[in-house]
């Protein structure tokens, strides 16, 4: 066990629930949203909003940072802004949703025996009492919507029946308006959409920097870390993986007792979560992919996640020279490599004009990789 210094020193705060107080790259949508609440609201208008987007694209994020900044802001016309979160993805029914909601605005009742218009009454009396505007957030609101519920078209239509002020926040991966009812429907006009984009690298190092800096011991990890972590996770633009990476390969580094977090505990952690490359796959390579995969992995070893492609070259012909092969052609390395890429097994990225393309293997630890190839070569050579 651990014998390094901590590495994890506030672990809470790469915990799911938890919500940062900066987010980096959705400041427009946030900025753009904050304008249309209030703007809305301080005329004494419902803005509702149909919140979609991949996973981990900072829906929830954005949502909770949203109520917090409008909650925190005072009085938008006459009356203060009060929000209700809920997560409907375990409450797909519209009693339960509801039960929640009396919940958070101060009444409870007990989970039986009330029809949903009785728990309306209640609710409607329940919000008499703390005027507001209430702010209601329905997350993971599919299954509930596409069971056909009312509450959504109540909640959209507060004031017309009799509800008072209530602005909804409908938020899914999906788009939800051709499971809406025509009425409800209207209520998510153009402007009351907003579709997250998934994270490109770039956002998600930003991400990942941010969170670091809050979570983790200063010095314990460096940019080219956080750079490898955003490329794995880049495919599918998830930040809460980006994240679930940062914080196993926190672990690992720390287990190990080691100072800082390395490439390798970064391959390890990512294997935990999502283990994309079996042994099957390695056996259907050939010899040619084998060697290069070998020789990069060799290379990959120590701290770093990639390396220029002329490096990978040299101690490919190195390797080639110690197993008694043949040298091999320029062309054919570049065509191996590229069949590397399409197996999912390498990353190549052009460099900047000049400089040689950098190839980076970020699915298997190096360590695994070399033992398990170095089986497999010294077998078909013994074929
Ligand atoms: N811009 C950001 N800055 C910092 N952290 C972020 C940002 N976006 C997302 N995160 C973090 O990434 C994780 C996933 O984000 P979030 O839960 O908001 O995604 P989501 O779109 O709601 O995903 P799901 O559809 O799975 O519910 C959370 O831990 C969140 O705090
Ligand atoms: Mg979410």
């Amino acid at each position: 066990m651990s014998s390094g210094p901590r590495i994890l020193l506030r672990e809470e705060t790469l915990d799911p629930s938890y919500v940062p107080a900066k987010l980096p790259r959705r400041d427009t949508e946030l900025a753009l949203l904050g304008r249309r609440f209030h703007d809305a609201l301080g005329k004494g208008l419902p803005f509702h909003l149909l919140l979609t987007g991949g996973i981990g694209s900072g829906k929830t994020a954005l949502a909770r940072h949203l109520a917090a900044d409008l909650e925190r802001g005072g009085r938008l016309g006459s009356w203060p802004v009060h929000p209700s979160y809920i997560n409907c993805w375990r409450r797909a029914s519209d009693r339960t949703v509801l039960l929640d909601l009396l919940r958070s605005v101060g009444v409870s009742l007990p989970d039986r025996g009330y029809s949903l218009s009785e728990m309306l009454d209640v609710f409607e009396q329940g919000i008499r009492k703390t005027p507001a505007h209430h702010l209601v957030i329905l997350d993971e609101a599919s299954a509930l919507v596409k069971q056909g519920t009312k509450l959504a078209y109540l909640l959209s239509r507060g004031r017309e029946v009799g509800l008072g002020s209530i602005t909804l926040v409908l938020i899914a991966t999906e788009d939800l308006l051709p499971y809406l009812d025509a009425a409800s429907r209207s209520s998510f006009g153009v402007t009351h959409r907003l579709a997250l984009a998934p994270y490109d690298r770039a956002a998600l190092t930003d991400i990942l920097a941010s969170r670091a800096e809050l979570a983790l011991r200063p010095g314990s990890y460096g940019a080219e870390l956080l750079e490898q972590i955003a490329r794995v996770a880049a495919p599918n633009g998830d930040a809460r993986f980006a994240l679930e990476v940062l914080t196993n390969a926190a672990r690992l580094a720390e287990d190990d007792g080691a100072r800082e977090l390395s490439a390798e505990h970064v391959r390890r952690a990512k294997g935990s979560i999502l283990p994309t490359v079996s042994e099957g796959h390695l056996e259907a390579l050939s010899t040619n992919q084998l060697g290069v995969l070998l020789a990069l992995a060799r290379s990959l070893k120590g701290r770093r996640s990639s390396l220029p492609s002329q490096k990978l070259r040299q101690s490919h012909a190195a390797l080639l020279e110690e197993l008694g092969g043949r040298p091999m052609s320029r062309t054919t390395f570049w065509r191996t490599l590229k069949e590397l890429e399409r197996e999912g097994l390498v990353t190549l990225e052009a460099g900047s004009s000049g400089e040689s393309s950098q190839i980076a293997m970020d699915e298997l630890p190096a360590s695994l990789l070399t033992t398990l190839l170095e089986e497999r070569l010294a077998q078909s050579q013994k074929t």
